[in-house]
């Protein structure tokens, strides 16, 4: 079982490139089951959730190889229509693969995707939407059942809450579905631009997407092509982070600035010197941090309840008390328990965090409780004098390519040890 250790209290400084969007890659592989050729998706991060999602298609009958940073899928061939339940249960994100599976083949079963560190993950909007389109769905057992005897075709569908992961399943049913489709209330985020983009370049016919109302017109079939994942502006803010706290200077490549709107003026509210230069941010981070008053996660552009954790470590060294208000997952703060080992002073109640600001951390031993909390810890650590250890590594890793030697070669004395 592998942990981070780190020595902390290095500025960082230097330059890295930033990964693909996680939360693009894996609506995009789920894509790939609804063409019939050979796609090939670039910029594809090393990811144990991409690892994920290469074994359930490759259950599912496709051919999935990755090289390097490169995926090449051929959905010519399908011939199961179900992802096993160790699957589901090892990414929760699976979900995404019901409404593409449903698209190319007519049914799907999938396990009823529990909850996760952050909460109950209920799927009702999903669901309710693909039975507008002509889905039956059963539940027994565990097991969701999903069928369209007569195909899919479109519908008018009114999203009571912007869903990320609904929007992107109506999208995939609707693709190849009979007529058209409007989703009313659709999220915005970048990552279903990027899935669209991909959907129209194999032919699909996809309009509106970063805005609140998607059309798609159904076409008979989608062709293999070609796509680059855009940036990661999750991982884009948790470097930035690592920069903030240890009082450094690094740029980041590789990313989308208008991605991160919301995002950018966090850091620079915190004393940042934050520089856009095309698709490289320089952050500088001041000699010592202000307190943020409120900030509240919203959906897109909003800001993103992924980087609270991200902020709140950074915040808890800042001068002044800040306070992070989560509107979107009922979990989210498990990891500040796991903070307050570093000697943060953190306040949680409900959805509101209250980040009383201290001037130093100190190395601790702690556990990573999910994705973005485990992002905390190592924010912290690399600013804590002396040493951390951080267990529960695989949390990290479901998200993040290779952070020890991104941060290592911006000069953060990290390694990976085995327990
Ligand atoms: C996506 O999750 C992302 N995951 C999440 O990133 C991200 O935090 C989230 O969107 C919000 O931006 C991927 O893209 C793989 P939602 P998703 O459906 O699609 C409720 C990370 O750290 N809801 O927008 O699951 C739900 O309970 C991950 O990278 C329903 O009530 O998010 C939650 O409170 C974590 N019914 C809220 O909506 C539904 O049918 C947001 O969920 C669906 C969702």
């Amino acid at each position: 079982m592998s942990e981070i250790l780190i020595n902390g209290g290095n500025p960082l400084s230097g330059e890295i490139t930033v990964q693909g969007a996680k939360n693009s890659v894996l609506p995009v592989l789920a894509a790939t089951i609804l063409c019939e050729g050979e796609s090939v998706i670039h910029n594809c991060p090393r990811l144990s959730d991409v690892e994920t999602s290469l074994k359930i298609l490759r259950h599912l009958g496709l051919k999935a190889v990755k090289q390097g940073d490169t995926a090449v899928i051929d959905g010519t061939k399908i011939s199961e229509y179900d992802i096993p339940d160790s699957l589901m249960r090892e990414m929760r994100s699976s979900v995404v693969f019901l409404g593409a599976v449903i698209g190319r083949t007519g049914k799907a079963v999938i396990s009823s995707p529990g909850g996760c560190e952050l909460g109950p993950r209920p799927i009702d909007l999903h669901l309710s939407a693909l039975s507008l389109m002509g889905v039956t769905i059963t539940e027994e057992h565990g097991y969701l059942t999903c069928t369209a005897e007569n195909g899919l075709y479109g519908a008018e569908i009114n999203l009571g809450f912007p869903s990320v992961g609904a929007t992107e399943n109506i999208i995939l049913a609707a693709a190849t579905a009979k007529g058209k489709t409007v989703i009313h209330g659709a999220a915005k985020e970048p990552e279903i631009s990027d899935l669209a983009d991909f959907l129209n370049s194999a032919g699909a016919r996809i309009y509106g997407c970063g805005s609140d109302t998607v059309s798609i017109y159904g076409v008979e079939r989608l062709k293999g092509t070609e796509h680059t994942i855009i940036p990661d502006r999750i991982a884009a803010a948790t470097y930035m982070a690592c920069a903030a706290v240890t009082g450094g200077k690094i740029t980041l490549n590789n990313v989308m600035p208008s991605h991160m709107v919301s995002v950018l003026w966090v850091f620079r509210e915190s004393g940042c010197n934050v520089e856009l230069n095309g698709k490289s941010i320089t952050v500088t981070a001041p000699r010592r941090l202000c307190r943020v008053p409120t900030i509240r996660s919203l959906v897109y552009p909003g800001f993103p309840t992924d980087a609270g954790p991200i902020v709140v470590a950074m915040l808890s060294v800042a001068d002044g008390t800040s306070v992070f208000v989560e509107n979107i997952f009922e979990n989210r703060f498990r990891f500040a328990d796991e903070l307050k080992r570093f000697g943060a002073k953190i306040k949680t109640e409900g959805k509101v965090a209250v980040i009383e600001g201290v001037s130093e951390l100190s190395g601790a031993e702690c556990k990573a409780t999910d994705l973005r909390g485990g992002a905390a810890l190592v924010i912290a650590a690399l600013k804590a004098g002396g040493k951390s250890i951080i267990g529960e590594i695989q949390h990290i890793e479901r998200g993040y390519d290779g952070i020890t030697d991104r941060l290592s070669a911006l000069g953060a004395d990290i390694r990976l040890i085995e327990k």
